[in-house]
């Protein structure tokens, strides 16, 4: 637990289990243009109040606190962050910040093909594209919206303005999509791109979460495997939550296996929400109101000792805690309806997924 000075420039802070601050997850709306069965299955939704979201300004001032804290790493997600009107406005604003080295957009693809140019002209590093299905009638079902072919389109834009290394997030559901883990496979690498592979996880807001419904890890590379033949493990360092795997023709792909196999031991995570809500887990159910402070006037010092404490005091491991749940054979889902209407920002949709 300590600021150790990695450099003069990028101080290290780190948390009761010695993981350092690095990755800023922002959310920049709660709202959404799909309805995702693993997201938001429910027909209403309580919102966020539209006056409590931040402003670009306000988004950026506090990156600007958290990157003299050592965040280097920021990913832009929702809802679906690319309904928040001129959003490459601020991807112009946190770029201009020399601490952020990585400036990532998680997106589910249907607002994508008009304003990708935008992106990448702001210097927008990298984009992930959800995509769980290559099927119209599927992608429908699933999503509750009939927007495949714009999805499709936004990735083939993302591809053509330049954007390199286009990752794809597949949520792994058994009896759902699990027949289609070659086909994507093959379909990222028409991009140049890395489909990772997730598995289903019990977030807030999954209320339609169950255990059997979890493709896990092994479950894939079994599947896979008997199709491509041998897989191996591509072995690196990386704080990253996906584990790479490569075919017999190079052709790699992830796993990220929050469910099976936690990966908090080297979580360096926290999340904004639109509101400015801190976070520190993806299963917190308390946060850090940081736009509140920022509204009332507090001070670039106040605001970054309180973040300082904050991540000092960290001792979240959401997942394992989860797992542990199961062990004793009481995993269900995390939080009831009826919580989740009354305060939204439990809802994976707003922390960013
Ligand atoms: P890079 O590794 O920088 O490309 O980003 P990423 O993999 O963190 O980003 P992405 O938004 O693509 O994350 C993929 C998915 O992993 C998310 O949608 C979540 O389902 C899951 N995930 C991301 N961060 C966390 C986390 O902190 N904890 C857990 N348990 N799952 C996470
Ligand atoms: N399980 C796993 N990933 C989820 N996401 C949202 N809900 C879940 C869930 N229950 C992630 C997916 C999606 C992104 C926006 O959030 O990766 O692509
Ligand atoms: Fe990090 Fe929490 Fe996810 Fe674990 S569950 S990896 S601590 S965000």
């Amino acid at each position: 637990m300590s600021t150790l000075p990695l450099s003069r420039e990028r101080p290290t802070v780190t948390d009761t289990f010695g993981r350092p601050l690095r990755s800023l997850r922002i959310s920049v709306t709660d709202r959404c243009n799909l309805r995702c069965k693993y997201c938001m299955p429910e027909e209403e939704y309580t919102w966020l109040p539209r006056e409590t979201i931040l402003s670009f300004e306000e988004i950026a001032a506090l990156a600007d606190l958290f990157t003299e804290l050592g965040v280097d790493k920021v990913r832009l997600t929702g809802g679906e962050p690319l309904l928040r009107k001129d959003l490459s406005v601020l991807m112009r604003m946190l770029r201009r910040n020399p601490r952020i080295n990585d400036l990532a957009l998680t997106t589910n693809g249907v607002l994508l093909a008009e304003q990708a140019q935008a992106f990448y002209d702001a210097g927008l590093h990298r984009v992930t594209v959800s995509l769980d299905t290559l099927k119209p009638e599927r992608f429908k079902a699933l999503t509750r919206r009939d927007c495949f072919r714009q999805v499709l389109e936004g990735i083939e834009a993302a591809a053509r303005v330049g954007f390199k290394g286009l990752k794809f997030d597949t949520v792994a559901i058994r009896g759902y999509n699990d027949d289609e883990l070659v086909d994507l496979i093959e379909y990222g690498k028409g991009f140049g791109g890395e489909v990772r592979f997730i598995e289903y996880m019990d977030v807030g807001g999954a209320t339609d979460w169950s255990m059997d419904k979890v493709l896990s890890r092994a479950a894939m590379l079994k599947m896979l495997s008997q199709h491509y033949g041998p897989i191996e493990q591509v072995l690196e360092e990386s704080s990253a939550p996906a584990q790479r795997f490569a075919l017999p023709d190079g052709t790699t792909f992830g796993i990220i296996a929050s469910t099976t196999t936690p990966f908090c031991a080297t979580c360096d995570r926290s999340r904004l929400t639109a509101d400015g809500m801190w976070f520190l887990c993806l299963y917190a159910t308390e946060g850090t109101d940081l736009g509140q402070l920022l509204r009332a006037g507090a001070s670039r010092e106040e605001i970054k000792a309180r973040i300082l404490a904050g991540w000092q005091a960290r001792r979240d491991r959401g997942a394992e805690q989860r797992k542990e749940l199961e062990r004793v054979g009481i995993r269900a889902r995390l939080v009831e309806i009826e919580r989740l209407r009354q305060d939204p920002r439990l809802e994976m949709h707003t922390r960013g997924g």
